[in-house]
């Protein structure tokens, strides 16, 4: 009789138990725009992990990049249709949403797993926090500062494969002659701006960088530094003449089968070539910072949550927040997305060649802040456009548009 009676007690006590995870259980609408080969494949690890975990993670992919996905989720936000959870580059562009008071609170969170103490480098913490709250979970760190190169382009062209920056330009040449595009570059208007910004770094050097994108110093982006880097960029722009691609992942994939050279991109870029089934140092090579300087600028993808009026929602955000920064999400999420994880307590050692330079520069400190960390969304944007202009537009010279480029630094908050 007791055995029964304690029976039936454990088995009201399981089944209290399944019936409060399945109420618990949350479906759970996650936008982003991580739509490459290399990117679905990385964003599948988030949801497997989240689905592992008893809620569901409903993906809301956004095609087109960026800057079509951002200002889409925005306007869901502000017009009162919230997703559960957002990813956007960590840095200044959810300032303005967490100043209208739509982002859900994660201190409670980061202080529960003691953000403030695994998260390298903090200033992604940092980056996410206005006035001591947390408001984002940083998942990776992705950098700029890269270059892909084919190995087979190279080969067909009957030349060695570059080292640095001029080797690059010096053999443009030959890969023109084996009727290769020398350098890859998709149309939307951030690959340009973003390969002027690695070049920036590599040719003007990490203090100009600064000068102009953090202290927003006009004269040094009047300055002969910079005359330099639009020189360079001028001589790229010709290089990448005959790309004819819209996509970003579209320009790598000219690496991949070796009718381009190289791409400058971000090693977001890796997990391309992971699903193209290349090999780094063999069919493909990276050049960190050009190979002029080993640095990586520490920019990246973090989540936000929308406040939500619902409490079981709210109540998910915070786990998936949780777990996004748990050691098994960092290992599994960034071996495929080509990214660093944003704790250095996890075990890397099934990362590539190019991955463990970039963990080896992390380590040695030799970081910058990225684009998105020191630019207004407005200036980025400004920026943006002019840098596509230039690059789709001969008649403009590397003088006029530096002259434009000074006024919007001159001009930027
Ligand atoms: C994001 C990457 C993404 C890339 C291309 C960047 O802004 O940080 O995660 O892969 O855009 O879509």
């Amino acid at each position: 009789m007791k055995l029964t009676t304690k029976l039936l007690a454990a088995t009201a006590l399981i089944s209290a138990g399944a019936v409060s995870t399945a109420a618990n259980a949350v479906e759970l609408e996650v936008t982003h725009w991580w739509t490459s080969g290399g990117e679905a494949a990385a964003v599948a690890e988030l949801a497997k992990a989240f689905d592992a975990s008893g809620d569901t993670w409903v993906d809301g992919a956004i095609a087109g990049g960026g800057d079509v996905a951002r200002p889409i989720m925005v306007s869901r936000i502000l017009g009162g249709d919230p997703m559960g959870a957002f990813q956007f580059n960590h840095g200044r562009q959810a300032e303005e949403l967490i100043e209208a008071g739509v982002l859900q609170d994660l201190t409670s969170v980061a202080e529960a797993g003691n953000w403030r103490e695994i998260i390298r480098p903090i200033s992604l913490l940092d980056a996410c926090t206005v006035d001591g709250k947390v408001y984002c979970a940083p998942v990776n760190i992705h950098s700029w500062q890269w270059m892909w190169l084919s190995n087979k382009a190279f080969a067909d062209a009957g030349v060695p494969v570059p080292t640095n920056w001029d080797e690059f330009v010096a053999a443009a040449p030959a890969l023109e002659a084996a009727g290769k595009i020398p350098l890859a570059m998709g149309q939307q208007s951030w690959q340009s701006s973003g390969a002027f910004g690695v070049m920036a770094v590599a040719i003007a050097g990490q203090d100009a960088y600064l000068a102009v994108n953090r202290d927003k110093d006009e004269a040094v982006a009047a300055g002969p530094e910079y005359a330099k880097v639009f020189e360079a960029a001028a001589n790229a722009r010709a290089m990448a003449a005959n790309s004819n691609v819209q996509d970003w992942n579209q320009a790598t994939n000219l690496v991949i089968t070796g009718a381009a050279g190289g791409q400058i991109m971000g090693d977001w870029a890796q997990g391309e070539f992971a699903v193209a089934g290349q090999t780094a140092g063999v069919d493909y090579t990276c050049l960190p910072g050009l190979g002029v300087n080993k640095i990586l600028d520490t920019g990246g993808d973090a989540f936000y949550f929308p406040v939500n009026s619902d409490p079981e929602i709210t109540a998910a955000q915070l786990r998936l927040a949780a777990l996004l920064v748990s050691p098994e999400v960092q290992v599994a999420f960034n071996l495929k997305k080509g990214s660093l994880p944003i704790r250095a307590d996890v075990d890397l050692n099934a990362a590539n060649d190019c991955m463990k330079q970039g963990l080896a520069i992390l380590d040695s400190g030799a970081i910058l802040p990225s684009g998105t960390q020191l630019l207004s969304p407005d200036t980025a944007t400004q920026i943006n456009d002019l840098m596509v202009e230039f690059w789709n537009d001969p008649a403009i010279t590397a003088g006029d548009a530096q002259a434009r480029y000074a006024a919007i630094i001159a001009a930027a908050d």
